[in-house]
């Protein structure tokens, strides 16, 4: 067993985005992820749902694996569930991920922004705060993207093409010529994954914007004690649904070779 893992989850393996960033901002960390593939999307439930599987996930991270900290490496579930867990857990540091609108609009020239991220997200509160927070800096154009999350966790090339398409179309004209769309917000953690598909798509001189980063490095400040050990953190990986798929995409984009666990829950 780990010794005070860090806690990770996603509704899927697009927190793995996120878990790339932590290890490498956070070497000699251990980390316990989970990909509820067999709930997911997210995005597309209620949020009553996401609410849910949130607070189930942090009670059997924190009683089975004494976690120090939980980052939700998903913006649907931060949306709907990060207040809640702060309050049902004061003494735990809950880090959470949000659309980066606020770095977009500090890089983008033509003050154009497009944003792509799951429906759930859009219609929370919390987004529109943010959005709201952001009013008369940029014009943000918000595209829900049904289906992407889950043709990126399946794999599915075909569609995960077409649906890019589909939504950077309707967007609009992309470019770094007054009126057009010059940045591009990733606002779910599937979409880091398939960035060189989107980046196809609105041309290179769009900038495509994500969080994994930022969120790592904000996960280091809120970190009561880092590890002292000179070795390399080790990682867990659960998955409630098949933790092949898991395994797999680790391996793909994070080159961790180690097993996936079927977590029920
Ligand atoms: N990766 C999640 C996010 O960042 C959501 C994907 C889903 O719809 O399950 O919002």
């Amino acid at each position: 067993m780990l010794k005070r893992p860090i806690g990770v989850f996603d509704s899927g393996i697009g927190g793995l985005s996120v878990l790339k960033a932590l290890r490498a901002e956070l070497p000699f960390e251990d980390f316990v992820y989970v990909a509820d593939s067999g709930h997911a999307p997210y995005g597309e439930r209620e949020a009553s749902h996401v609410l849910q599987r949130s607070r189930l996930i942090t009670g059997h991270l924190r009683a089975q694996h004494q976690i120090s900290a939980l980052v939700i490496a998903c913006n649907t579930a931060t949306a709907a569930a990060i207040h809640w867990l702060r309050q049902e857990h004061p003494g735990l540091p809950i880090i959470g991920v949000e659309p980066a609108l606020k770095p977009a609009v500090l890089q983008s020239q033509t003050k154009r922004i497009g944003v792509m991220a799951t429906r759930g997200t859009l219609a929370s509160a919390k987004f529109r705060a943010l959005l709201e927070s952001l009013a008369g800096q940029a014009d943000f154009i918000c595209q829900p993207c049904d289906g992407l999350a889950d043709a990126i966790e399946h794999d599915d090339t075909p569609k995960i093409r077409a649906l890019c398409a589909d939504y950077t179309g309707a967007i609009g004209q992309f470019g770094i010529n007054k009126g057009q769309v010059d940045t591009l917000v990733l606002g779910c953690t599937h979409y880091p994954f398939v960035r060189d598909i989107l980046a196809n798509a609105v041309g290179p001189e769009v900038q495509l914007i994500d969080n994994g980063e930022p969120v790592a490095r904000q996960t280091r400040r809120m970190l009561a004690s880092l590890a002292t050990s000179d070795q390399a953190g080790e990682c867990v990986l659960l998955s409630t649904g098949d933790p092949k798929n898991l395994q797999l995409a680790a391996h793909r984009w994070l080159k961790l070779d180690i097993p996936a666990t079927a977590l029920t829950l």
